[in-house]
């Protein structure tokens, strides 16, 4: 019988996006067994309406709920500036937490007066991230972006190239005559678009990793409240998909940095 402490991290997104914050989990956590939850039959979640977003994120966590996790992770913005509270309301007494406000914290830690936002419909639409940013520094100046057609890029593989870099172009072209400091991803598809979006924009633009600012708040999280792995060995992971296709194993990799084993198809039904 797995002891609470050694049961696992539930990670989920949209899509495959979320695995770039499970990677850094894997990386800074690696004795954290880890089961993420990409829902791929219904991807994009971040042009849809807050009511539909809250629903897909209520059976989301359900899935990873019945799999025993003892805390999850919504790896998704959309899901974290829409569905945050009705989430931590299901899961009782699972801690449930997103990736906005540590992406946040990180950057206000970098010392950037200016900063771009960039993200999906639904996250920019929430005004969450000039909320935030704005609490813990009224005086920075945020313009926020969005950029729904970087999802569809990161999924499919295209993160360099022509059509990417117009396509970065055409949505950060008005930054240029008045550089931000950073670029904030506020999508977890975004970090894999990292090289072309700073290749369109002036040298010295810096990307701020939310991902990694994420595994190590969880990090800090565990050690508080005594709920870290003590198994003693590297954690499982295991990759659960709505749906499965044959590209997917390539693009699982490309957002892992590593191979991501055995892919399963799961029902939220
Ligand atoms: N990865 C999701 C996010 O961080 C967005 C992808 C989508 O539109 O579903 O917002």
């Amino acid at each position: 019988m797995t002891s609470f402490r050694d049961r696992a991290v539930g990670v989920f997104d949209s899509g495959l996006g979320g695995l770039t914050v499970a990677a850094a989990i894997r990386r800074i956590l690696p004795e954290e067994s880890v089961i993420y939850l990409g829902d791929t039959a219904r991807l994009p979640y971040g042009n849809r309406s807050p009511e539909t977003v809250r629903a897909f994120a209520a059976q989301d966590l359900a899935f990873l709920l019945k799999q025993g996790v003892k805390t999850v992770i919504a790896a998704c913005n959309t899901v974290s500036s829409e569905a945050l509270d009705d989430m931590q309301r299901a899961a009782g007494d699972v801690p449930v937490s997103g990736v906005i406000l540590p992406g946040v914290r990180e950057a206000v830690r970098s010392g950037a007066r200016s900063m771009a936002v960039l993200g999906t419909r639904g996250t920019i639409r929430s005004g969450i991230y000039e909320r935030e940013l704005h609490k813990l520094d009224p005086s920075l100046k945020i313009r926020s972006i969005a950029c729904p057609l970087f999802v569809p890029l990161a999924e499919e593989g295209v993160l360099s190239g022509p059509a990417a870099e117009r396509i970065a172009e055409l949505y950060l072209g008005n930054l240029l005559a008045d550089p931000p400091e950073l670029i904030i991803p506020g999508c977890t598809h975004y970090p894999l678009l990292r090289e072309t979006i700073l290749s369109v924009l002036p040298r010295g633009v810096r990307f701020a990793d939310c991902a990694s600012a994420c595994a190590r708040e969880l990090k800090e999280f565990l050690e508080r409240e005594n709920l870290t792995s003590e198994r003693g060995t590297s954690g499982d992971f295991r990759l659960c998909v709505t749906d499965l296709t044959d590209g997917f194993r390539i693009q699982a990799e490309n957002f892992l940095g590593s191979s991501p084993g055995p892919m399963e198809k799961v029902s939220l039904s």
